[in-house]
């Protein structure tokens, strides 16, 4: 990680916080329940929570909920805090909900998915594509479990979804990339000496492939977010860098503790627009690790 060294905010903090275990988040699923109905669940089931300060959906559990009966009930989702970032950078409040097409083309297992479900409360309509099948199995028992009925899933590459001449164009799509997930370390051993830049740069390829056919399925002035859970400046800032003649990076306002993006890595210097892209790590709020960018498609 001391690559990193340079653009982490309070490094030796950063240093310390990945040595610790990631706490267990859980989503409250508001298409079925509410808070304070999750929290009485986990008070009878003498499981102990904190409620998160930066996103009141989030309860932060001291064990993992995946055999609760809220979570047996679609109630609560189990989501890391960090990943609930993406979708929150979407502007679902001027547009008519009901007449919103959304495009999730990197979506298992559902995580970010049923998040928007429940933003649009279960209005409009999500496309939930992934390529892999196992994959699509957990994202379509997800969908069901929290009462998505705003949702069809796809199978295929990304790359391949069909244009159809404009008719499909879509008001937002996001673009969840697979990726290195170096913002995972505090979870996985084998990531906390950090990724190679070899694989970073290969895994370059596939991202930027996936973010252009994005562009051709986003309405113009529709939103496009990308995001990774990495801190790699190669699948982040590198990528985005090589789209801003197709959409206008905008920064989404997170009032929560986040890093803007960087406008240097390595002697290159990249344009000022993307300060506007978010950062978030660790130790920001005691979480993973997540990058995104926000454009509004030209
Ligand atoms: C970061 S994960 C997505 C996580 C998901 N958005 C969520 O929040 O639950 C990346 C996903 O991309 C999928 N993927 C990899 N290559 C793909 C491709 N060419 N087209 C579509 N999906 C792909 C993987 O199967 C994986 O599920």
């Amino acid at each position: 990680m001391d690559r990193y060294k340079e653009i982490i905010p309070d490094f030796e903090k950063f240093k310390e916080v990945v040595k610790t275990h990631q706490p267990f988040d859980c989503r409250v699923n508001s298409l079925k329940t509410s808070v304070e109905e999750v929290k009485q669940h986990f008070k009878d089931e003498g499981i102990t929570f904190e409620q998160r300060d930066w996103n009141k959906n989030f309860l932060k559990l001291d064990k993992r909920p995946g055999k609760t009966y809220a979570h047996w009930l679609g109630k609560v989702y189990v989501q890391e805090s960090t990943s609930a970032v993406p979708p929150l950078a979407f502007d679902f409040s001027k547009k008519d909900v009901e007449k919103t097409k959304v495009l999730d083309m990197c979506a298992a297992p559902g995580s970010k998915t049923t998040q928007i479900s429940g933003i649009m409360e279960n209005k409009g309509e999500i496309t939930a594509n992934d390529v892999k099948s196992q994959r699509t199995r957990s994202l379509l028992a997800n969908i069901y479990r929290l009462g998505c009925l705003n949702v069809k899933v796809t199978e295929q590459d990304a790359r391949d979804i069909k244009e159809n001449g404009g008719s499909k164009k879509y008001d937002k799509v996001l673009v969840d990339v697979p990726c290195t997930a170096e913002g995972n370390l505090r979870e996985k051993d084998y990531l906390k000496k950090g990724v190679q830049v070899k694989d970073s740069k290969n895994m370059s390829e596939l991202q930027r492939q996936i973010l252009e056919k994005a562009f051709k399925l986003c309405k113009k002035g529709g939103e496009v977010v990308y995001s990774t859970c990495t801190f790699s400046p190669e699948e982040n800032e590198m990528v985005v860098k090589d789209f801003l003649d197709k959409g206008m990076l905008e920064n989404p306002g997170f009032s929560f503790p986040h890093s803007k993006g960087i406008t240097e890595w390595n002697g290159q210097t990249f344009s000022e627009e993307l300060r506007k892209t978010v950062r978030v790590y660790p130790h920001q709020i005691d979480s993973g690790g997540i990058f995104v960018a926000k454009f509004t498609k030209l």
